[in-house]
């Protein structure tokens, strides 16, 4: 682990577009939600805050992606993601995406960059 990066979980815990992983860190000195998931290959971070209403986008916890494993869904009124980029494509986000989290993986591991 470099300087700079907290461990969030093993690689293996991420099947692609499967389950998510959340995890916390720390954004302008205040506690912030934020999930991992794996998609094309790699894993793809963001704030768990859904553009619509900033609640957390899972219901049931580390569920993020839609039935057709396509999206990145919310929970609460069905806004979709894109998972690669947290774009909102559809619902009431309307327009506003996912906030990205900078991760990286290495040596089977994913780690947050903490950013200051
Ligand atoms: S709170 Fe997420 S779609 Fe409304």
């Amino acid at each position: 682990m470099a300087d700079g990066e907290r461990l969030i979980c093993a690689s293996e815990a991420l099947a692609e577009c499967g389950r998510g992983v959340r995890f916390e860190l720390t954004r302008f000195g205040k506690a912030q939600p934020a999930f991992v998931v794996r998609y094309a290959g790699e894993p793809r971070a963001f704030l768990n805050q859904c553009g619509h209403v900033p609640v957390e986008l899972d219901w049931q916890e580390g569920e993020f992606f839609d039935v057709s494993k396509l999206y990145l869904i919310c929970a609460t009124h069905g806004a979709l993601y894109h998972p690669g980029s947290g774009a909102c494509v559809g619902g009431r986000c309307a327009g506003r995406g996912l906030i990205p989290v900078a991760v990286v993986e290495r040596d089977g591991h994913i780690y947050l960059v903490e950013t200051s």
